[in-house]
């Protein structure tokens, strides 16, 4: 992480509660944070403390009950459809289910390309287009050429998360969230898509906001861990602070989850 830290991302008060009366869930409840530029920001909890509505609302894809989010110091206006588009140049994101994050009926090709033209390259020749579309493809060990013309259900989850990794070094965001990226994974493939991940953030020095409920390996990647339980964050630090000397008994269970805390993800290797 840069010395002169410059934030990033931040939220006050940043709540979501879903339906009402009997049936409402606090899923995020009044969360306070300041993500770093060049920061790896781990978020970690079980599933259901409300990692993924945390989410979608830093990424402004549902609205909050109340709170604010802070872009680059200033408060975020996503008010409308131009501003959110402009939004969504900073902030991309990498969910779970690789194939809900696809059009299924866009080829492959098309989705490199609409990256392209994200980026303002809307007007460069065809041959740069393909030139660039390569060089994001073999970043990730796929070849474009045995890409186009086919369609994202064709690919395995393995390459799909890999192209989406392809489509962030096209697009270079300021901020990647990536929502439990590799969980939906093969245990094989895993590592080498985090590898991947991992060279580009601190390759392009973008923030990177990791969510897992893998504590283990929030240890190996963050600069900062923020421990998620019921919609409320618990707990926050490096990862040594966090897991080496944890102060909620929510934070040790969760460690007591991780066997190998310190064998399991040995990126080293990758
Ligand atoms: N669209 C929704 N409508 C109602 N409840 C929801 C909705 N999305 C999430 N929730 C609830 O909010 C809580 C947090 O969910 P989620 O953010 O998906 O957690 P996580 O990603 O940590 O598993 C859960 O209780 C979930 O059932
Ligand atoms: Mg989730």
């Amino acid at each position: 992480m840069p010395d002169d830290k410059k934030s990033c991302l931040s939220g006050s008060g940043l709540t979501k509660i879903f339906g009402l009366g009997r049936q409402k869930t606090v899923a995020v409840d009044h969360v306070d944070f300041n993500f770093y530029e060049g920061e790896i920001v781990s978020i970690v909890g079980e599933s259901g403390s409300g990692k993924t509505t945390l989410a979608k609302m830093l990424l402004g894809l549902i609205n909050p009950t109340e709170g604010e989010v802070y872009f680059q110091g200033q408060k975020r206006d996503i008010s409308n459809q131009k501003k959110k588009k402009e939004y969504w140049k900073s902030i991309q994101a990498i969910f779970q289910d690789p194939y809900s994050s696809y059009n299924i009926f866009n080829k492959i090709d098309a989705v490199l390309l609409d990256c392209i033209n994200m980026r303002g390259g809307r007007n460069l020749p065809h041959a740069k287009k393909v030139e660039l579309m390569t060089e994001a493809c073999s970043f990730v060990s796929l070849k474009f050429e045995e890409l186009t013309n086919k369609y994202p259900f064709e690919l395995s989850g393995g390459q799909m998360q890999r192209l989406m990794i392809a489509r962030i070094f096209l697009l270079k965001p300021k901020i990647l969230l990536a929502d439990e990226p590799t969980s939906m994974i093969d245990a094989c493939s895993r590592a080498t898509i985090l590898g991947m991940l991992m060279n580009l953030v601190l390759e392009t020095g973008m923030t990177l906001i990791f969510i897992t409920h893998d504590l283990g390996l929030a240890y190996y990647v963050s600069d900062t861990i923020y421990i998620m339980e019921r919609g409320k964050f618990v707990e926050s630090g490096s990862p040594d602070e966090v897991i080496l000397q944890p102060k909620e008994a929510y934070t040790r269970r969760l460690i007591s989850d991780v066997p190998k805390i310190h064998e399991e993800w040995d990126l080293s290797t990758v």
